[in-house]
Formats: structure tokens, sequence, C-alpha cells
């Protein structure tokens, strides 16, 4: 069966591709040909080139996945992202964005985002890595503008807190948050669906209207993936 890649109906710049053995998975057009970011398979499609994205190693493929109704990254978007990490996920906003569009990566472990800057950030123009600390937003409040969305993954306590005292500093009116959230991470004695009220609870008492919480299993365990608006 010949590989094929089809706009996803709801979602731009997101891709279903189907590939040889008839099975269809998630893919972001790569915008830096030829690289790739974590092993992820490239599919070359009618004068272009396209990344397979892993939900397993994604965790906003899985919200796709997951039957997620709003994707708020979009092209041409300006997106803070904490907890970027070795750019994963970044690098795939970074492909939804695209050429009109920036993401500026909160990161704060060195050598996690050493892999970011060299593997990724290099071979992207669209893409700004900071060695920062998202709990400290005003740190970086000269180097990151106005933006659209917020991307949070930091898998820390207090991260609903962290995210909104960046979106008070940076998210534009209007614009939007996917929070990912790890009930592990936040309070190990809780149950995990109490765990994500009391980050919804926050995200409420700071003035954010939730519009989606998507679990994520089987993809991630105990996480749910929250988006808002402000
Ligand atoms: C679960 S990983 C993120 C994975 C990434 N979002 C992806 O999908 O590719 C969480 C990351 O957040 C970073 N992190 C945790 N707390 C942070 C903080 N306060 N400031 C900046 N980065 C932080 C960790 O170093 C780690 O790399």
């Amino acid at each position: 069966m010949a590989v094929n890649v089809k706009p996803h109906p709801h979602f731009p710049a997101i891709y279903w591709t189907t590939l040889e053995d008839g099975s269809r998975k998630l893919a972001t057009k790569n915008l830096a040909p030829e690289k790739t970011v974590y092993g992820e398979r490239l599919i070359r499609y009618r004068q272009a080139e396209y990344r397979l994205w892993d939900p397993y190693r994604s965790k906003l493929a899985a919200a796709v996945l997951k039957g997620l109704e709003t994707v708020p990254i979009q092209p041409d978007h300006k997106v803070l992202y904490l907890g970027a990490a070795s750019g994963t996920t970044a690098s795939h906003i970074s492909d939804i964005i695209g050429e009109r569009g920036y993401v500026y990566c909160i990161e704060f472990a060195a050598r996690t985002i050493r892999e970011l800057v060299n593997n990724v950030c290099e071979f992207r123009f669209n893409m700004s890595p900071l060695l920062m600390d998202a709990r400290f937003p005003e740190r970086y409040s000269m180097l990151v503008e106005a933006v659209d969305d917020i991307y949070c993954d930091i898998a820390q306590p207090e991260q609903a807190k962290v995210l909104a005292d960046n979106a008070d500093l940076f998210l534009k009116a209007g614009g939007w948050i996917m929070f990912a959230v790890k009930a592990r991470s936040i309070d190990v004695t809780k149950e995990p669906s109490e765990v994500y009220q009391r980050e919804i609870g926050i995200l409420k008492t700071r003035g954010f209207q939730v519009r989606e919480v998507i679990r994520l299993e089987p993809y991630d365990k105990a996480h749910v993936m929250i988006v808002a608006e402000r």
C-alpha cells in the first residue's frame, strides 16, 4: 500500500499519514528537512517532508488522539513553552506554527537544554531556547514577547500557579493555555482526579475558563491535558 498524507480535518498544520501497512499516524510538516529530533520516521509525500508524531513521547499528540476538540496552537502563533526538555513536543509545535510563528522554550535543566540547542533550535529559526526557571517569569520578561498560547509541561508541584504567573506577564487577552498535568508530580498522596480538580480550581481562580480536560491514558498514565482560555 502506498503511503499518503492528508490534512487533519479539524486542526491546521496537523496531518494524518497512512503507512504501508494501512496504519494511521499523526504527523507534522518538517520545518527542518532531513532532520529528526527523537528518532521519528520522516515521510516524503508530494514534494514535502513530514515527521511522524509519537503520542507515547508527546502529550500534545496523545491529547489529539484522545479526541481533543480544540488545539489552540496554530500557524503564525507565538507560543511560550514551559518545560521544553530536549524539544520533542516543542519541535512539533515549531512545525505547526511555521515560518511566521515563534516558540520561546523555557527549560531549567542545563544538560537537557544543551540537547534542545544542538539538536533542535540550531536547525529551526522559529525557536529560542532559554535556560530559565519558569517559577520566575520576571527574569525572562525582557526576552519573551506577548504570546497567543502557553504550553506548560513542567511536572512540578505548584504548576498551575507557575502557569498563571507566566500568563499574567505574557499571555495576550483572549489567549489560550495547554496544561499537561501529571498527578503524581503534584501530590503522591492524592487520587489523580482530586489532583486535577485542585489544579483546575487554581486556574479558575486565576481567571481561566477551562474548556476541555482530556485523560491521556493509555499513552501517559495519570496525566490529563487541560485546555483553557483567558
Ligand atoms: C515532562 S518534561 C517535559 C517534556 C516535554 N514537554 C516534551 O513533551 O517534550 C518536564 C520538563 O520540565 C522541566 N522543568 C521542571 N520544572 C521547571 C521549571 N521550574 N522551570 C523550567 N523547566 C522546568 C524539567 O527539567 C523537564 O525537562
